[in-house]
């Protein structure tokens, strides 16, 4: 009898693993920027506000079990818009579940934590953040924030670092990091439901043959088990790129500014 709220729920992610879970949770909450969601599923309600208005977010938190904190700018930004928004907005998550007495986060980390480790060396979540991006400056104080919220106030979290959630894996890099759209709901499945978890840093991505990251820890912690592999579709990728020196690929780049990886691909309409 699980309640959920979600920040950016009708993201790209969110439309996927809302529609993939649908009616499993008795009380779906959306937290969303005006004008909100074009399509609802049965069970869901929307409330409309900004992660930087911390008062609506305690409300809306309010008799909620679990926030699955979705929203926010995926990609490289000024630091000012990702201080805003990624920073300050993640505090007023946290600080909102605490006030509102949630017990779970679940956090929508990235693997641009650590983007500057060597491409293909093999890497577990036991390795010092190396991140490429302001963003990914952003997920590290995230990842940092979750661990503070439970040891001081014992609100758990499951910080995923997601790879690249797309229908199919779209590059070479990709062949390592791509997570499935039915294993990234999977993988936030668990994160909600998996019993006394405590604190927990996952990395999100399917069961891919060439995959950069040791994630036998964190995915037996909470249950994970991916059924998608990368090299399925290998034949399929752009192999035209020189393959990435670092983790991080494109994000890695001095010019970076961000807009490069959003693809039409990546888009789900909603059903
Ligand atoms: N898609 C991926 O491959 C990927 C990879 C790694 C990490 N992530 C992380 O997963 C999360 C979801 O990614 P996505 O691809 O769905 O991103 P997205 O850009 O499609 O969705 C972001 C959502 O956040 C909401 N949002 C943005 N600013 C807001 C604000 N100020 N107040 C309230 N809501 C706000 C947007 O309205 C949108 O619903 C992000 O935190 C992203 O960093 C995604």
């Amino acid at each position: 009898m699980t309640s959920v709220l979600y920040t950016g729920g009708n993201g790209r992610m969110g439309q996927v693993i809302r529609e993939e879970l649908r009616g499993r949770y008795v009380d779906v909450v959306l937290y969303s920027q005006p004008p909100g969601t074009t399509a609802l599923f049965q069970g869901e309600r929307e409330v409309l506000g900004d992660l930087g208005d911390l008062d609506a977010l305690t409300g809306a938190a309010q008799g909620i079990d679990v926030i699955v904190h979705l929203g926010g700018i995926a990609d490289e930004a000024s630091y000012a818009e990702i201080e805003k928004v990624n920073i300050h907005g993640t505090y007023n998550v946290y600080e909102a579940a605490r006030r509102a007495g949630v017990s779970r986060v679940v956090y929508a980390s990235s693997n641009h934590i650590v983007g500057f480790h060597p491409a293909r060396q093999r890497i577990d979540e036991s390795v010092l953040p190396r991140p490429d991006t302001y963003y990914g400056v952003s997920k590290v104080f995230g990842e940092a924030l979750a661990r503070l919220y439970y040891d001081k106030w014992g609100i758990e979290s499951v910080c995923m670092r997601i790879g690249s959630f797309r229908p199919e894996p779209e590059d070479a890099r990709q062949l390592a990091l791509w997570l499935s759209w039915r294993d990234g709901a999977e993988l936030v499945r668990c994160s909600i439901e998996a019993a006394g978890i405590g604190y927990e840093i996952v990395y999100g991505c399917s069961a891919n043959t060439d995959r950069w990251w040791d994630t036998a820890r964190g995915w037996r912690a909470i249950g994970f088990q991916p059924q998608d592999n990368a090299v399925d579709h290998a034949g399929s990728v752009d192999h035209a790129h020189e393959p990435s020196r670092f983790h991080g690929g494109a994000f890695t780049d001095q010019e970076y500014q961000g807009g490069l990886w959003i693809t039409a691909r990546t888009t789900k309409p909603l059903a």
